[in-house]
């Protein structure tokens, strides 16, 4: 879907269908509260204020009337509650969004005018609403069946024009980046782990390089991986005849010599468990742990499609998690790119395993700040649920600024402890660190093991076991945490 600003809300006669609010004013005492819902109204012969005088229609929040147009303007006209609008949450707008849409979408016409930005509301402003609807249309648009042999057919759709002054243009443009950059995030995480292999992300990689001249790909091998002595990372594909991979994007927005933001994203593309085999329930979900790779492939193509005046590097640390006799073990020992050596308690706590050498890596860019992020902890599920991802950093105040960002981007993350009590549950007997901390606080000790190998940089980590992907009937991936991630990039540059 495409969108573009029109700044005048009564010219109704530019599209094909308009959506229209109607906002609660008084308890039972709705009226055509706008000029453009006066002007429907006339164009409808006075049908809007006919379904609001009968009860058919009213100013609840999701009621609507889709009305049909058969004179000059508009085919269709659909009018919608918006309730109490001081009552908007960013939530409940782009239900909004979404049930507006779903009146008209079989048959909306070349072009809809969206008015639902006009709504006045105390908690959010044209900006967050501009991207509310575009995230939220973009979403309502999303497919993935490209494995099914009979598709159902999916009208075109059409373009969205919403109302709004060119004061939004940026937001407009920064937030169908964003979308489109989701869909990608989806489209990594929803397809199948014999496909998206760590080879299929390291292509990836190179497709954003072969689109933009600011940035270029870099893939490192097993080969090259073991001559820097990333001999954690590599312990984790040992067990698979995919060959891991070091994807490292470098995007050249700013001046040269300036320093990046560094992206690390966990890229493990199925995760058995290895030899601590997990079990089979949902086990296909496991094909979701390298949603975090999947956002910073996604952040890094928003980035292009923005034009982001900064340095930015996404490094991607990506293996293949399989029991085989070649896999290792519970005990080994291996020694990171750090010189650090880690004993492989669990083999299902791979993820801190790859990231950590990645972590390492990273310190050649000589970063500005280093955001890592993961489907990294059952742990953090438990914690904050399906709707929060988790943020750990050794710096609070970047903690708090990725918080803010999050609100802002609509993509929530909130922030758990890092306390040094906690860095005592990864004591080994054997080595430098045990690569699990026992049942207690799984999401910290988790960011304590990273925290082990990011000492010289402003870091955080993003936890988002519990929010990259939806498990039941609507089983998808659902892009986060790309609008938190490209909000982030763009408040630093
Ligand atoms: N990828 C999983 C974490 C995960 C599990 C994310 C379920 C989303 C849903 C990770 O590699 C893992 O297996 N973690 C273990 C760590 C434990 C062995 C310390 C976990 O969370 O159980
Ligand atoms: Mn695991
Ligand atoms: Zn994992």
């Amino acid at each position: 879907m495409e969108f573009s600003l029109q700044q005048d809300a009564s010219q109704l006669d530019t599209a094909a269908s308009v959506i229209l609010p109607l906002a609660k004013v008084a308890e039972g005492n709705d009226t055509l509260t706008t000029d453009s819902l006066k002007i429907a109204d006339k164009l409808l012969n006075g049908a809007i204020s006919h379904a609001i005088a009968s009860g058919d229609l009213s100013s609840k929040f999701k009621t609507s009337q889709l009305f049909l147009n058969t004179g000059a303007g508009p085919d269709r006209i659909l009018v919608i509650g918006t309730g109490a609008a001081d009552e908007l949450s960013g939530r409940k707008y782009r239900q909004l969004i979404q049930s507006a849409w779903s009146h008209i979408s079989a048959n909306p016409g070349p072009r809809v005018l969206n008015q639902l930005t006009t709504v006045d509301t105390k908690n959010l402003d044209l900006q967050s609403k501009v991207r509310l609807t575009v995230e939220a249309m973009v979403q309502a648009c999303y497919r993935f069946d490209q494995f099914k042999t009979t598709t159902k057919e999916v009208p075109p759709s059409p373009h969205m024009a919403l109302v709004a002054d060119t004061s939004a243009q940026a937001q407009l443009n920064q937030s169908v980046a964003t979308a489109q950059a989701m869909n990608l995030c989806r489209d990594l995480g929803n397809l199948p782990g014999n496909i998206c292999t760590p080879s299929f992300l390291a292509e990836q990689g190179h497709k954003l390089a072969a689109g933009s001249n600011k940035v270029t790909t870099q893939v490192l091998e097993e080969a090259e991986m073991e001559t820097l002595g990333m001999h954690s990372l590599l312990s984790v594909g040992k067990g698979s005849a995919e060959p891991s991979k070091l994807i490292v994007i470098n995007y050249q927005g700013g001046e040269q010599g300036v320093q990046p933001h560094v992206l690390v994203g966990k890229g493990i593309t199925f995760d058995s468990g290895g030899i601590s085999i997990k079990p089979g329930a949902a086990m296909d979900e496991m094909k979701y742990d390298m949603c975090g790779a999947a956002s910073v492939i996604g952040a890094m193509q928003a980035v292009i499609d923005i034009d982001l005046k900064a340095n930015v590097v996404a490094i991607v640390a990506s293996a293949e998690n399989m029991p085989s006799s070649t896999a290792s073990k519970p005990g080994d020992i291996y020694t990171t790119m750090s010189g650090k050596t880690v004993e492989v308690l669990n083999t299902d706590a791979e993820g801190r395993l790859v990231l950590c050498d990645a972590l390492t890596y990273a310190e050649r860019f000589n970063p500005k700040t280093v955001v890592d992020v993961a489907t990294l902890t059952g742990a953090c599920i438990i914690a904050l649920g399906h709707h929060t991802s988790a943020v750990l950093s050794n710096d609070d105040e970047f903690a708090v600024s990725l918080m803010a960002a999050g609100k802002q981007a609509f993509d929530n993350v909130w922030q758990l402890p890092m306390g040094e009590e906690y860095q005592e549950q990864l004591d080994s007997n054997f080595a430098d660190l045990g690569n699990i901390g026992g049942r207690a606080a799984g999401t910290i000790t988790a960011a304590c093991f990273l925290s082990r190998f990011t000492e010289s940089f402003t870091w955080a980590h993003l936890d988002i076991a519990g929010t990259a992907w939806t498990s039941g009937a609507k089983k998808g991936s659902t892009g986060r945490c790309v609008p938190l991630l490209v909000q982030h990039l763009v408040n630093q540059a």
